[in-house]
Order: C-alpha cells, then structure tokens, then sequence
C-alpha cells in the first residue's frame, strides 16, 4: 500500500444499515453508515476486551460492541459505558481510531495517510468514467493474489489469448495476440497506451482493423493506469476500469465497473434490444462475467506467481510491458516520497523518465 493515496475499499451499496467488518492494508475495519447517511469506518476492535465491533449494533450515529455494550462514535470515541450508567465518566483511553473517507463514484474511499477528508486531493477516476452518462454497473470479490500482480494481470491484454482462449468473451484469433503501434506515454500519475491486438498474419495492422469476420478483426485497444491501483480498457466494444485494493500480502479485494457495451459483444450484428432494463442489464452482466469466467481463468494462470509482491526487479520486462514498468516505477517512487516526507510531485516527474540502466527491465527502449 503506498501512503497518501486514496484506495477504493467497498462499493457504496456495501454499507448498509447493518455494520460491516473488512480487512484491508492488513488492518481490521469496521464500516457502517450515521444517521446522516454519512460513512463511518473505525478499527474493528473494541479497546475494552478486543470484540470485533462489526458482530455489534448500530445506535443512531454510534456502534455499540456486542460484550458490554460500550457505544463509540464516529470519531471512535467512547460516549457511553452502560456499566458505569448515564453519568459515569468514561476513561480517555477507550477509543478506537477511525478513518478518513470520502464517497464517490459509487465507491468509499480510504485515504492511506493523515488529515481531514476536506484538504485532500481529489479521488482518483479515469475521466471517461467521470463523464459517462450512460448506467454503470460495479461488482466487488476477493481475489487470492497480492494486488500488485493483480494490477500486472489487468494492464497487459496480450496473454487474453493464451489464459483466455475458449472462454466466451476471447473472439481475438487464438494464434494471434500480436500487438502493433504500440504507444505509451505518462502523465502525472496517470499512465496511458494505445494499441492494436490482431492476429499473427501477413496483412497491415490497418487491414486487420476493417476486416468483416471478428475473429480476423484486428482490435484498438487502450490501456491506462491510474495510480495507486486502478486500471482501464478501453475498446470499441467495452469501457471498463478494474481496482485491485490490498487485503493482505496474498490477497487484494477486486472492484470492476462496466460502462454499458457499445454493441452487443457476442451477438456483434444485433443491436441491444430496445427493452429499457436491457441497458441496465448488460453492464451488470459483463461485471459477472468478468469475475466468474475472466478472472477464474487469470487466478488459475497467476497463482503460484512469483515473488508474489511485485517490485522493480521482480520480472523480466519487455517493451510491451511499458505499462506495467512505469505502474512499478511510479509505485516505488510514491511510496518512497511519501516514507521520505518529500513531495510527490518531483518523485512523479522523475519517474517518468525511463531510466533503462537502473530499470533494466525496458531494455528494448
Ligand atoms: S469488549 Fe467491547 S464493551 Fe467489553
Ligand atoms: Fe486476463
């Protein structure tokens, strides 16, 4: 986890009435929602005799732990120890740390770092998303691997026709996969890449771009990464952004949402049906899909990976894989600033330039 950043952690719809209990950076929370709606996240643990707080009830704008009934507010204060009765005084002690979070984008937010929610940086969103007019659907799960080689996984597509072939969304040649005007540039903390997925043949990368069969059809394709943890597809079928959120050092809570597909994707000559819930439906669908085809094939392909936590000098890199470097330089650079007390913006800068001696990984730059 790089400090000073903020990490999605749950959808909004996730908190309800009822508080929740999470693990994320490795740490315990527990979520509900105030009277005002507002999200509370605070340790999931009672100072008094270590409870989980996400087993107790909520009593208007406080929890209240399920042993002895002690009620915390949304600064994780203690405010009432019914032992001690109305008037008792309660020790300064008994309180547990909350968080700071924001809620956006049909998302809650945990800032990584100190200070108030009001003199932060915006959230992190992909302005594709932050524009879109149309119904999008979000779907949250667990995932077994660290978030790192989560985000590795999502910000290349060129292994879609090796872990993917045979599954229902791969209409890209199976012996194809080549990837052609590869392009990638960085910008603050945002890096981008456009390029064609086609077939392994002797036709320009431009003629497999108008071909009439889907399988000969070459795809434009772009990619982007939002630091800390966001990633972004885009095509001329789907839109779609993945967030993989550390648990712990072996597994990451994924967030996908989906941008109603722009034609039907396996039906590609019908138009979406004219049923108002069908928009509504598709984005939910591919969301779904996504988690029970996609990504059971991506685990089984990356479990057993290799140091598990991704680092500079953990893989062998390509030019391709220009995304994924500059997602590991500017991590390394984040986290060192933010360690370091030293402003973000010049360890952005710096990482951008690449470096092919000390990144020896871009070595066909
Ligand atoms: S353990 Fe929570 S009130 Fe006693
Ligand atoms: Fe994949």
């Amino acid at each position: 986890m790089i400090p000073n950043q903020w990490y999605a952690i749950l959808r909004s719809e996730d908190i309800r009435k009822k508080p929740v209990g999470i693990t994320r950076f490795s740490k315990k929370l527990v979520l509900y929602r105030d009277n005002a709606g507002r999200a509370v996240c605070l340790d999931d643990r009672c100072p008094h005799k270590g409870i989980p707080l996400s087993n107790g009830k909520q009593h208007g704008d406080h929890i209240a732990c399920p042993y002895h009934g002690f009620q915390f507010n949304q600064e994780g204060k203690c405010v009432h120890m019914p032992v001690l009765g109305r008037n008792g005084t309660i020790p300064k002690a008994m309180c547990v740390r909350s968080y700071t979070l924001r809620e956006e984008h049909g998302l809650i937010w945990f800032w990584t770092g100190a200070g108030q929610a009001d003199t932060l940086p915006p959230v992190p969103m992909f302005e594709n998303f932050s524009r879109y007019k149309g119904f999008t659907s979000r779907y949250g799960w667990n995932a077994p691997v660290h978030y790192t080689r989560y985000v590795e996984s999502v910000c290349e597509v060129y292994h879609v026709p090796f872990v993917h072939k045979g599954s229902a969304l791969n209409i890209w040649d199976p012996k194809g996969g080549r990837v052609d005007d590869f392009k990638c540039e960085v910008n603050g903390t945002l890096i981008s890449s456009n390029f064609i997925l086609r077939a392994d043949d002797e036709r320009t990368a431009e003629e497999t771009l108008h071909a009439m069969l889907p399988w000969k059809r070459g795809w434009r394709i772009g990619v982007d990464v939002q630091m800390p943890n966001m990633v972004q597809i885009r095509n001329d079928v789907f839109d779609v952004y993945v967030i993989a959120t550390p648990i712990d050092d072996d597994n990451c809570w994924v967030c996908v949402c989906y941008q109603e597909p722009k034609r039907d994707l396996l039906l590609p000559m019908i138009k979406p049906l004219p049923i108002p819930v069908w928009r509504r439906v598709r984005p939910w669908m591919m969301c779904r899909m996504e988690r029970y085809i996609q990504q059971a094939k991506d685990m089984e392909a990356i479990r057993g990976q290799e140091p598990r936590i991704s680092h500079l000098k953990a893989n062998k890199l390509i030019a391709l894989d220009k995304v994924n470097a500059y997602y590991l330089k500017l991590r390394d650079a984040l986290s060192r600033a933010a360690l370091e007390n030293q402003p973000a913006q010049a360890a952005i800068a710096a990482a951008a330039q690449p470096d092919p001696v000390t990144h020896n990984e871009m070595a066909a730059d």
